[in-house]
C-alpha cells in the first residue's frame, strides 16, 4: 500500500468496536423524566423497560438492574452460591460472568467451549456433571455465557443441569435480540442476566437485568436489589441485600434504545455477512459460525486469522488498524489463563486456547456507516498484500 493511500485513514476520525446507536429520542425520554421529578432508581421509566424487556424476550418477570454484573451476583444469590460451593461456567467470557459468584464465596471451575458455537460444549459439561456426581462434588450452579451474540445451547445445557439438580443461569449480557431454538437467548434457564453497557446492542449507558419464567424469584431479586427493605414505615431488615436497582433516569435511555432492537439485530447481522462477503475468500481468514438452531445478533463480528496462511497474525492486523485509528480487539483472554484464576478446577480449554490465539473483533455498532467498514476492509486487504509482497 502506497502513503497516498494510507494518509485518510490517520487524518479521519476515529472507528470504535461498539459505540452506542441513538434512536435519536433518548433526549426526549430523558427530558420527561427530569420533568416529572422521577430522578430515582424508582419511577414509571423504569415500569416501561421491564416491560418492554418481557415483551421483547417473552420473559414475564424481569427486574431493571446497575449492570449485567450487577444481575449475575443476584443471580447466584439467589441460586443459594454460598462461600465453598463450586460454580462453573465457559472459560471464553468476560470476567463479570464469574465475578458474583467469586465473591459469594465460591471456588470457580471453567469448562471449554463447542468448536461449532463458541459456547459452553454441552457434552463437556454433560461428562464434567457426571464426574462431580459421582465424587459428590456437584456445582450449586453453572452459568450459560451467549458470546458475541451467539447464544448458548439452553435446552441441552437445561437438561444436564436438570439431571443433577444443579441451577441454570444465563448470561445473556452479549445475547439480547439473538434467539436459540425459537425462543429469545438465555430463556429456558432458571435466570437470564442481561446487560445493557454502552458496548452491547442497546444501552442505558450502563445498566442490566434479571429475567425468569418463576414470578417469585424475581420479586426476590427486586427486594434483595433494594438493600432487602422489609415493609415497614421504619427501616427493617431480616437479611443483607445490595443496592443493584437501576436509576428511572436510565431506564427512559433504555426505552428509547429497545423500541428499534429488531433493526439493531438485522444492522448487527448485515455488517457480518459484509465482513464475511468482504473478507472471508482471504487465505487463512474465517468467521464466527452460527449455530443451525439459533440467530445470532451477531454483536460484535469475530474473524479467525491463520498466521501461516493469511501472512500475518491478529495482532499485527490490531496494530495496523490501531494505526488507521480503527478499534479491535483480541477474542476474550480465556479464564482459565487469568492470572486470578490460577489453580481454579478447568476441563479442556484447548478450544477457547485457539479462538483466543486466532480471533480479532472487529468495528461492529449497529450505526456503523457503509463507508467506516469500508476503511476497516482496505486496512485488513492492505495488511494481507503486504505480507504477499514480503
Ligand atoms: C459476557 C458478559 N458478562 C457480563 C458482562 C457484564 O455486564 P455489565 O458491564 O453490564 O456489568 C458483560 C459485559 O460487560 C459481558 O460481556
Amino acid at each position: 500500500m502506497d502513503g497516498k493511500a494510507r494518509t485518510p485513514f490517520r487524518a479521519s476520525e476515529r472507528i470504535w468496536l461498539s459505540p452506542p446507536d441513538q434512536t435519536g429520542t433518548e433526549q426526549l425520554l430523558l427530558a420527561q423524566v427530569v420533568a416529572s421529578n422521577w430522578i430515582a432508581p424508582a419511577g414509571p421509566a423504569l415500569v416501561d423497560f421491564e416491560e418492554a424487556i418481557a415483551n421483547a424476550t417473552g420473559m414475564p418477570h424481569v427486574v431493571a438492574l446497575s449492570s449485567g454484573t450487577a444481575a449475575l451476583h443476584l443471580a447466584c444469590h439467589l441460586a443459594g452460591v454460598r462461600r465453598g460451593d463450586r460454580v462453573w461456567t465457559s472459560t471464553l467470557t468476560f470476567v463479570a460472568t464469574i465475578t458474583g459468584a467469586c465473591q459469594l464465596g465460591a471456588e470457580p471451575g471453567f469448562l471449554d467451549v463447542d468448536q461449532a458455537t463458541w459456547t459452553l460444549d454441552p457434552a463437556l459439561l454433560d461428562q464434567a456433571l457426571r464426574e462431580a456426581a459421582r465424587a459428590r462434588r456437584l456445582p450449586r450452579a453453572v452459568i450459560a455465557v451467549d458470546l458475541y451474540g451467539q447464544p448458548a445451547d439452553i435446552r441441552r445445557l437445561g437438561a444436564a443441569c436438570a439431571e443433577h439438580g444443579v441451577t441454570l443461569i444465563a448470561d445473556s449480557a452479549e445475547g439480547f435480540g439473538a434467539s436459540q431454538h425459537g425462543s429469545h437467548a438465555g430463556r429456558g434457564a432458571r435466570m437470564t442476566a442481561f446487560s445493557f453497557n454502552g458496548n452491547k446492542i442497546l444501552t442505558c449507558g450502563g445498566g442490566g437485568a434479571l429475567a425468569s419464567e418463576d414470578q417469585g424469584l424475581v420479586l426476590r431479586a427486586r427486594h434483595l436489589a433494594t438493600q432487602a427493605r422489609e415493609p415497614a414505615p421504619h427501616y427493617e431488615h431480616l437479611e443483607l441485600g445490595y443496592n443493584f436497582r437501576l436509576s428511572n433516569l436510565l431506564a427512559a435511555v433504555g426505552v428509547a434504545q429497545l423500541s428499534d432492537l429488531d433493526r439493531r439485530v438485522a444492522r448487527r447481522r448485515q455488517i457480518f455477512d459484509r465482513y464475511a462477503a468482504c473478507l472471508g475468500e482471504l487465505p487463512g481468514i474465517a468467521f464466527m459460525p452460527e449455530a443451525p438452531w439459533a440467530r445470532s445478533s451477531r454483536w460484535l463480528s469475530v474473524m479467525l486469522v491463520d498466521r501461516d496462511r493469511f501472512g500475518a497474525g491478529p495482532e499485527t492486523l490490531r496494530t495496523a488498524l490501531e494505526a488507521a485509528n480503527i478499534e479491535s480487539r483480541p477474542v476474550w483472554k480465556p479464564m482459565h489463563r487469568q492470572p486470578v484464576f490460577a489453580g481454579a478446577f478447568r476441563m479442556g480449554g484447548g478450544v477457547a486456547d485457539t479462538l483466543f490465539d486466532r480471533g480479532l473483533c472487529l468495528p461492529s455498532s449497529s450505526g456503523l456507516s457503509d463507508a467506516h467498514q469500508d476503511r476497516v476492509i482496505e486496512v485488513i486487504r492492505a495488511v494481507h498484500l503486504r505480507a504477499l509482497a514480503a
